[in-house]
């Protein structure tokens, strides 16, 4: 794996490859099985692979959250080797913001950016879709790849691409779980043991909202899953919504869309975790 840190060198490389399909894995680092199963479904699919590994500034609302963010580059590096990643951009700030960090394209999110997680992270999806963008103006890859545990991030990157007309296909990859049904993150490392413990009720709370669609109402289902999220000394929701996997907007009735998702933020002591699921696509 060759590793780069500025965006002339890693261009100088890619234009060897003119003509062959890259995919690309855009990651902060502190990499997981999750992100290992992106990098994968991009080895399969591309002829090159291209990981990044940038931990954004423009995207933390909380300098805490920015300064504790894990970086662990060396690891990184050793686990995207061993899966056969091709190439590895690891820039610095300076590199990936020559003119400030206040340079950002603008996109009609349609208000996607408002919902869920928008409620909570005020400014949080106006870094990523300037991070985002500017990478893949960098890389110009052929797919790229992202996990739906960011059910938010993917559909706003989505919208994204069709607004501004990117020619790039994104592929979103499921959500990788431990085996008792913690979905896979950067920030796990940072539970404590005793919120490690009873993190699966964030899972048990999405597959029981499943289970109950055909006997609740959906504010019944959010109502209990809220309860449910609270149980556990330490543990808070702060949201579980049942909304339109299309427009993020919270639906009143099962029937009010044909592509329903449950999401959720639940800080667990001092780390905030969010999850999804998928509960009808027809
Ligand atoms: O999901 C992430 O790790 C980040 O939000 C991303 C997409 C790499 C942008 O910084």
């Amino acid at each position: 794996m060759k590793t780069f840190t500025t965006v002339k060198e890693l261009q100088n490389e890619l234009k060897k490859h003119k003509g062959k399909s890259i995919g690309f894995v855009p990651t902060m680092g502190a990499l997981h099985s999750g992100h290992i199963a992106l990098m994968k479904n991009s080895l399969k699919e591309n002829d090159f692979t291209v990981c990044s590994i940038f931990v954004n500034p423009t995207q933390f609302n909380v300098k805490s959250d920015l300064d504790k963010y894990p970086r662990t580059l060396k690891a990184d590096s050793e686990k995207l080797q061993k899966a056969g990643v091709d190439f590895l951009f690891a820039p610095s700030v300076k590199e990936m913001y020559p003119k400030g960090t206040k340079e950002t394209v603008k996109v009609n999110l349609k208000g996607l950016d408002k919902q869920m997680e928008g409620q909570f992270r005020p400014g949080h999806f106006e870094g990523v879709v300037q991070v985002v963008h500017r990478l893949l103006k960098i890389v110009k890859p052929t797919r790229l790849y992202m996990g739906q545990k960011d059910f938010q991030q993917f559909t706003i990157i989505a919208q994204m691409i069709k607004s501004l007309r990117m020619k790039v296909e994104l592929v979103v990859v499921k959500i990788q779980r431990a085996k008792d049904g913690l979905a896979l993150s950067s920030r796990n490392v940072r539970l404590t043991e005793a919120k490690r413990k009873w993190a699966p009720i964030i899972y048990k709370a999405l597959k029981e909202a499943k289970r109950s669609m055909k006997s609740k109402s959906v504010a019944e289902v959010e109502e209990n899953a809220m309860k449910n999220l609270g149980k556990p000394r330490g543990y808070e929701p702060e949201y579980f919504t049942i909304v339109d996997g299309y427009t993020l907007k919270p639906i009143e009735n099962w029937d009010d869309s044909d592509y329903v998702v449950a999401a959720t933020a639940v800080w667990a002591g001092k780390v905030r975790l969010i999850d999804n699921m998928i509960l009808k696509q027809s």
